[in-house]
């Protein structure tokens, strides 16, 4: 098996699961349509979570997709090679996934009236839940131990870049109507109220019952039982799943349990400096 990494335009990619064509057919040829939803997100931030909420808002609530299509078919990741197919089979409004860079997205969304949904996650537990993810995700196996996982972090040179660089990128949209920013950690604290605001969002009216199903069939524990929802149904080849389990914990802060106070202080040191040009400040920076 080969775990050979490519560059493209500077960013690590996964040669198993991408290619330089599909990235360049996503960028300058993929047909952004008006109705469409793209969920954006580094990997680890939730990008499953909204996955769920999204298609159980688009079907009113009702779980029945949830409970008879896998997550990844009902809305792949576009970059992602074995996932273009699926990408077209998509019934309208189509909510696509991505972990792309801003700089690699379809140059088409810019003269449309698509949505983006961009939710991010306290680096720190990003990198916990990337740590326990490497051990079961048989294409990504980092050797090593938790002090490689914080380097590779940092340094960048993880699939899809440096999580700096892709928030920053992200950022340049948001103060356009069609951006929508969202943290894991807001999410946790309010489901419900997120849904509500997601609603909005989406101008979807959903009754106070149809919320309620959203919020139920996207909790952590029912997703977690539904095979179609916790990825068991990969294959073991891609996911071993003796090695873990994909909805792990799903908490936030779950980093001071691994973080030591001295990679916590180095973490923090560079978190400054690198984000010190964004000049924002973000909900989950408390957790
Ligand atoms: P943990 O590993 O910290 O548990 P992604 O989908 O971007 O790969 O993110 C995976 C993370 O989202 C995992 O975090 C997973 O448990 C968490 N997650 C998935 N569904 C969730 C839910 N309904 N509620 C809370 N966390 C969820």
């Amino acid at each position: 098996m080969s775990f050979d990494d490519f560059t493209c335009k500077g960013v690590q990619f996964r040669a198993k699961v991408h290619s330089e064509d599909r990235l360049k057919f996503v960028e300058n040829e993929f047909e952004v349509y008006d109705d469409d939803v793209y969920n954006v997100t580094y990997p680890k931030s939730g990008t499953n979570w909204m996955i769920e909420i999204l298609n159980l808002i688009k079907h009113d609530g009702d779980p029945t997709i949830s409970q008879t299509v896998p997550i990844y078919e009902r809305s792949p990741c576009i970059e992602v090679t074995q996932a273009a197919d699926q990408v077209d089979k998509l019934t309208r409004p189509r909510i696509i996934s991505s972990h792309l860079p801003y700089n690699f997205f379809p140059k088409s969304f810019s003269t449309s009236k698509a949505k983006i949904i961009y939710t991010m996650r306290n680096p720190k537990d990003v990198i916990v839940s990337f740590f326990f993810f490497r051990k079961m995700y048989c294409y990504h196996k980092v050797n090593g131990d938790f002090q490689k996982s914080v380097d590779v972090f940092l340094e960048g040179n993880g699939g899809y870049g440096s999580w700096f660089n892709h928030l920053k990128g992200w950022m340049q949209m948001k103060d356009d109507s069609r951006f929508f920013f969202i943290t894991y950690e807001e999410l946790l604290k309010d489901h419900r109220g997120s849904v509500i605001r997601l609603c909005k969002f989406l101008g979807k009216n959903l009754t106070d019952a149809q919320i309620d199903s959203v919020v139920k069939h996207s909790s952590f524990n029912t997703m977690k039982d539904n095979k179609m929802s916790n990825l068991t149904e990969m294959p073991f080849d891609m996911l071993d799943q003796t090695k873990g389990s994909f909805l792990r914990k799903g908490v936030s802060g779950d980093w001071k349990n691994y973080f030591t106070v001295a990679q916590s202080e180095y973490f923090d040191r560079v978190y400054r400096e690198k984000m010190k040009d964004l000049n924002m400040s973000f909900y989950c920076e408390q957790e």
